[in-house]
């Protein structure tokens, strides 16, 4: 850093001991014992449990709420509605006013809280609550007929629409024209752990033992909500079952979990959201439609494009996802245009699901460039390596070394891809058509600003390194042990790391593949102000504190992360059963800090996207609303039969711009560009071109 007065340093890079090596998950024995407690399992005595009652229309009105039955019930204490649960201080946020009115804006918000002796008891209760709704008009069909609209921006503050050249006049022109619409269906994060807090309100600080992606976003969320000031609000999350980005924005439940603790001063209640209420209440990865048009040489070489996308929001609260950003700087072609519009239903408030925008647009564009490699008859890999830009299309920034055609070589070279006949339907095993597919896969180098660190000495030459970011299941804990005992240059085992607690120092969402990139950050600011300011040998007690400046150079470079995704899909000739026995990702991702848990991150993502690919597809009955599919047993998740030969590769370098660490995030790109490859593969297989996820076996049939 230049000089520690400086209010937001940046660091120096770190040099690499502990980074780069296998160490163990230090959580890994506390979470295989069940010694490490979740939300709901925050010890705690006199406990009460709340059960959620949720509505029954998507739109209309609470005419009235009966809780007579239940509050006979032996075991119930109270129920909440819009009549009597505590008043909210500011509702504009729709989605987080809970009971703050009678208003229904989709189906299954919550409509009454049930708070109980027992978690039985409180289910029994929601049970015999008498709710009557007045229903109104509702529209909850997704479909080209829907109306749409251009939101103001995209997730998250992308601009709505982009042009640049003449792309329709480049279009006509072209020699070969891709023109084609694809689509995604609604698909649910489901984390392992369902959303849960346990809650606790003594008269003047709300404690919310969470299930969350980031403590402080859910404290400077909720406290004006709640009219508490920030300092009365702490949030701890030890140990979270996976997010997947349904946890990373404060959702209904954890207001409810509030509002219940605020209705029960001194009692400790806990709330766990059952995996169908999640399915409405927790975000969701809205359907996507995607118009791509490509159009380029009898070669391959892109002349211009366009990528048109409609995505769907809810009427209470806007989320647009971003499909069609990678579309701007992912190949080259002179003319480029990407729009996105919204159609608003009365439907639950969808949100970020592991690679919003990144992962449908680049389906679609993906299989997009696949159609062309066909057209063309260029191979898929020669294709995208044809159409590499030297710079950013967009910006016109240099990237920070961009490697896609390494990751694409490499990828080929591991799946002996020199072998693939060009025609599809060319190999018959049994009775399986066997064909393989490529994708690239890209997602941005982001950087989240505020983080901040505090290093401290303890007795016996320890140090303690703290800060308010939390290990969603990543490895995060791990992780940035790593780079604390390198940034301070200790070994691991004398550093103790604290995290996920609103009483450690800000840090933001583990959401954005960012978290490690800005916490690390923060950390090796703060760890390189200890040692200036206190030396070698610091006394019990000595402490420094960063808030670090941006190291990421976003200025006049465009970061990326990099990938190419090789996938051998089999399907049956009779039944059109697909399964992917082969899938490969050779990823660019900057120096990779922990083997172990990066291959675990990015096979992790592999599976996610092979599971949008083949299964996950969320229905709703358009008479209700309801998501009729709002169970594992119907909406179906890859399991471990599924997930055959399955391997993550990355290309040894270190990203000098982008972090001290040398390292860009991983957490997402591992899904970006899967579901395309496989559906690639399963046009080689059969010769069937699926443009619409998921690869079900009615469509090859
Ligand atoms: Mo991720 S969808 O940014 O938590």
């Amino acid at each position: 850093m230049s000089t520690s007065q400086d209010e937001r340093p940046v660091p120096q890079p770190v040099r690499a001991r502990a980074m780069g090596t296998h160490l163990d998950r230090q959580d890994g024995v506390a979470k295989v014992t069940g010694a490490a407690t979740y939300a709901v399992e925050h010890p705690a005595t006199d406990v009460l449990h709340a059960w959620l009652v949720t509505s029954t229309t998507a739109r209309g009105r609470v005419a009235s709420i009966d809780a007579g039955h239940a509050l006979a019930h032996p075991g119930v204490e109270q129920v909440l509605d819009h009549t009597s649960a505590p008043d909210l201080a500011d509702t504009e946020d729709r989605e987080l006013a809970v009971l703050a009115d009678d208003r229904i804006g989709f189906r299954g918000q919550i409509v009454a809280i049930v708070i109980a002796t027992t978690s039985e008891a409180a289910r029994e209760g929601a049970a015999l609550v008498g709710v009557t709704e007045e229903a109104e008009a509702h529209e909850v069909v997704f479909d080209e007929h829907s109306s749409t609209y251009a939101p103001e921006e995209v997730n998250a503050g992308a601009e709505t629409d982009t042009v640049d050249g003449d792309p329709d006049a480049g279009l006509s022109a072209a020699p070969v024209l891709v023109d084609r619409t694809y689509t995604t269906p609604f698909e649910h994060n489901n984390p392992m752990e369902p959303h849960a807090t346990t809650a606790h309100w003594d008269g003047r600080l709300l404690t919310l033992h969470d299930s969350t992606q980031a403590v402080h976003a859910v404290r400077a969320t909720l406290a004006p909500v709640l009219g508490l000031e920030p300092e009365q609000v702490r949030v701890t999350a030890p140990y979270v079952g996976g997010g997947f980005g349904s946890k990373g924005l404060p959702h209904a439940p954890q207001v409810a979990a509030a509002l219940a603790a605020l209705a029960v001063p001194g009692r400790t209640v806990r709330l766990a959201v059952t995996r169908q209420q999640m399915f409405a209440l927790t975000g969701y990865r809205s359907a996507t439609r995607s118009r791509v048009r490509l159009g380029a040489t009898t070669d391959g070489v892109l002349l211009a494009l366009r990528h048109d996308a409609v995505s769907q929001t809810s009427r209470i609260k806007e989320f647009a996802e971003q499909t069609a950003t990678a579309a701007r700087m992912m190949y080259a072609a002179p003319a480029r245009a990407t729009t996105h519009r919204v159609a608003e239903l009365d439907v639950p408030v969808p949100s970020w699901m592991r690679a919003p925008g990144e992962m449908p647009g680049m389906y679609a564009h993906e299989v997009a460039m696949d159609e062309l490699a066909v057209e063309t008859g260029v191979d898929p890999v020669e294709l995208r390596v044809r159409n590499e830009p030297e710079l950013d299309p967009e910006t016109g920034n240099p990237f920070n070394d961009r490697r896609l055609v390494d990751c694409l070589r490499r990828g080929a070279e591991l799946f002996s891809w020199e072998q693939r006949p060009s025609a599809p339907q060319a190999r018959l095993e049994g009775e399986w058509w066997v064909g393989t597919g490529v994708a690239s896969a890209t997602y941005p180098m982001l950087w989240m600003p505020d983080n901040t660190a505090r290093v401290r000495a303890l007795d016996g030459g320890r140090l303690e390194v703290a800060i308010g970011a939390v290990d969603i299941g990543t490895g995060a804990r791990t992780v940035l042990l790593q780079i604390a005992a390198d940034a301070l240059d200790v070994p691991t085992d004398r550093v103790d790391l604290l995290l996920g607690d609103t009483d450690q120092p800000f840090a933001t969402v583990a959401g954005g593949s960012a978290g490690t990139s800005s916490w690390g950050t923060a950390i090796a600011a703060a760890a390189e102000r200890f040692r200036a300011e206190h030396g070698d040998e610091p006394a019990p007690g000595a402490a420094s504190t960063a808030t670090s400046g941006q190291y990421a150079d976003t200025e006049g470079h465009s970061l990326h992360s990099f990938g190419a995704v090789f996938a051998e899909a089999h399907v049956h000739r009779f039944t059109g059963e697909v399964r992917v026995e082969r899938l490969l990702g050779v990823y660019s991702v900057g120096r990779v800090l922990n083997p172990t848990t990066a291959r675990s991150q990015l096979l992790g993502g592999l599976v996610m996207g092979l599971s949008a690919g083949l299964f996950e597809e969320g229905w709703r009955d358009p008479r209700s609303g309801h998501v009729v599919t709002q169970d594992l047993a119907t909406y179906h998740v890859a399991a471990n039969a599924d997930v055959r030969d399955l391997r993550a590769e990355w290309l040894d370098e270190t990203d000098h711009l982008s972090t001290p660490m040398g390292s860009r995030g991983i957490g997402e790109i591992g899904i970006v560009g899967t579901a395309a490859a496989v559906a690639n593969a399963t046009w080689h297989a059969t010769g069937r071109r699926v443009r619409s996820l998921p690869l079900t076996p009615d469509h090859f049939l």
